[in-house]
């Protein structure tokens, strides 16, 4: 979809305008809506045909912020595509300095995987952002940084809603190659072999059990100075996790085709980032695996030696996250010299129960870290919420033969996969984000269809333009 800025109020033929109504301002409505009738809640769209025009719900006045903006240009976005509308125009006057916010929702609102449906639904071909004349110049630098970001975020989810049969750690590759060409990011892809000699031995115990070997996939964008520290974000790829040995129940298992999306926020991010030339250093490791069971496959009881030489027990084969992590993180520290560390993963159940799909847990061992993922956070609307990394987390991982074991059962089952990967930072300053809620939503909602949701891709481009550390 193009996404234009102009202050022309009125619209050219076959486009919708597209109004936001907060409860408050129902009464500017062109036609009489009776009490009752539209209350204007977020979420909520009123089309008025004769007028040509899209109403959308921003609620209460008092409590509108750039979120409820982005989500309603999202719920207006995809209300007209699947409407059939090919463009669109968004009355932003009132709000010039959330035009990136509406950028992104519409981006994300019009999105639809459709990759294996024949002809149908199509994505919207055109937007126009309309604000007053005197705010053009700074709504336009705001548009281009939204279409950036919301481009990004939209490139995680088109790669991670593609199935497991084709998207494995190999064609995973291979698109990665292809982003980084189109984007002028650095890439190297470590294979099988590479890994064997490099000693990555969590990765090659997850991957053991399937047809299709892991790859460690590393990208670089180099906008900072030669030779300064970059931030190293390191995403879970799983292309599809069934569990292993410790199979999973076969009810929705089929979603596990999403464990592959904290990698895929790292892919988004890194594509944003250059398309941004932030003045940054940063690496993007993604470690991806598929986790079959098989004659070939790890088992409970064996004992692993990661990357960096930490012998772990394995309880159960379905944590294989944090054994894929373990080998990512200890390659940022050593190989890229990070002075920062950041993952991702769809790691832990356990986040979901404790969090529901609202927010993704927070883990860190750097309060400056920490502050600048909250106000990353707060600016984009990605939810994050703070977890504790007491030391009882890493006594409850202790091994009786080897230094740690892969998991430490149901209790705080979030927090201690948390401490496992904490192991594995060393002393330099990292952060965790478990993301197994909401990478994915198996409903669509107004705002956004099914699928992968392209969570952190926002959040991560925030993240390395604010942090200084
Ligand atoms: N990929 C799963 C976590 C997950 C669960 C993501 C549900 C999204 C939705 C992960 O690999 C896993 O299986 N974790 C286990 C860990 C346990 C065996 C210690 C879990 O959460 O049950
Ligand atoms: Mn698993
Ligand atoms: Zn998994």
């Amino acid at each position: 979809m193009k996404l234009s800025v102009d202050s022309r109020l009125e619209t050219v033929r076959g486009e919708t305008l597209v109004r936001f109504f907060t409860r408050e301002d129902r009464g500017a409505i062109p036609t009489p809506v009776a009490e009752g009738e539209w209350s204007a809640a977020p979420g909520s769209t009123l089309m008025l045909h004769h007028a040509g025009l899209l109403c959308v719900g921003m609620g209460e006045r008092a409590k509108v912020a750039r979120q409820t903006l982005r989500t309603a240009a999202g719920t207006a976005a995809r209300f007209l595509r699947k409407a059939g509308r090919r463009s669109a125009a968004l009355d932003l006057r009132a709000y010039p300095a959330w035009t990136d916010a509406a950028a992104e929702g519409a981006l994300a609102g019009q999105y639809l995987f459709a990759d294996f449906k024949k002809a149908g639904a199509r994505p919207m071909e055109r937007a126009r952002l309309i604000v007053k004349a005197g705010d053009l110049a700074g709504a336009r630098s705001l548009a281009r940084r939204g279409e950036i970001a919301g481009t990004a975020a939209n490139l995680a989810r088109q790669v991670g809603n593609q199935p497991g049969n084709l998207l494995y750690p190999e064609t995973l590759a291979k698109e990665c190659r292809r982003v980084a060409k189109e984007h002028g990011l650095g890439v190297t892809v470590l294979d099988e072999k590479a890994l064997a000699r490099g000693g990555f031995g969590g990765m090659l115990a997850v991957g053991a059990g399937s047809r299709r070997p892991p790859r460690l996939i590393v990208l670089r964008h180099d906008g900072g100075r030669a030779g300064d520290a970059p931030i190293a974000l390191v995403g879970k790829a799983i292309t599809f996790d069934t569990g292993g040995i410790s199979i999973k129940s076969a009810d929705r298992m089929e979603e596990m085709i999403f464990d592959k999306c904290g990698g895929m926020s790292v892919l988004g991010a890194m594509a944003g980032i250059a398309r941004l030339k932030l003045k940054r250093n940063v690496v993007g490791i993604i470690v991806s695996a598929e986790n079959m069971p098989s004659a070939a496959a790890y088992r409970p009881g064996d004992i692993v030696r990661t990357y960096d030489g930490t012998f772990v027990e394995v309880i159960n084969t379905d944590a294989e996250g944090r054994m894929v992590l373990a080998d990512g993180i200890a390659y940022a520290r050593k190989d890229c010299r990070a002075r920062a560390v950041v993952d991702l993963a769809t790691l832990t159940g356990a986040c979901v129960v404790a969090l529901g799909d609202y927010a993704a847990g927070l883990w860190s061992s750097s309060e400056s870290l920490q502050a600048a993922l909250l106000d990353a956070s707060a600016a984009t609307g990605e939810r994050l919420w703070p977890m504790p990394l007491y030391e009882e987390y890493t006594d409850q991982i202790r091994s009786d033969v080897a230094a740690l074991k892969n998991s430490g059962g149901r209790p705080g089952g979030a927090c201690t996969a948390a401490a496992f990967l904490k192991a594995f930072a060393g002393d330099t300053p990292w952060a965790h984000l478990d993301i197994a809620a909401v990478a994915s939503h198996s409903k669509s909602r107004p705002e956004t269809s099914r699928g992968a949701t392209g969570f952190g891709v926002r959040l991560l481009i925030d993240l390395v333009e604010r942090w200084k550390g």
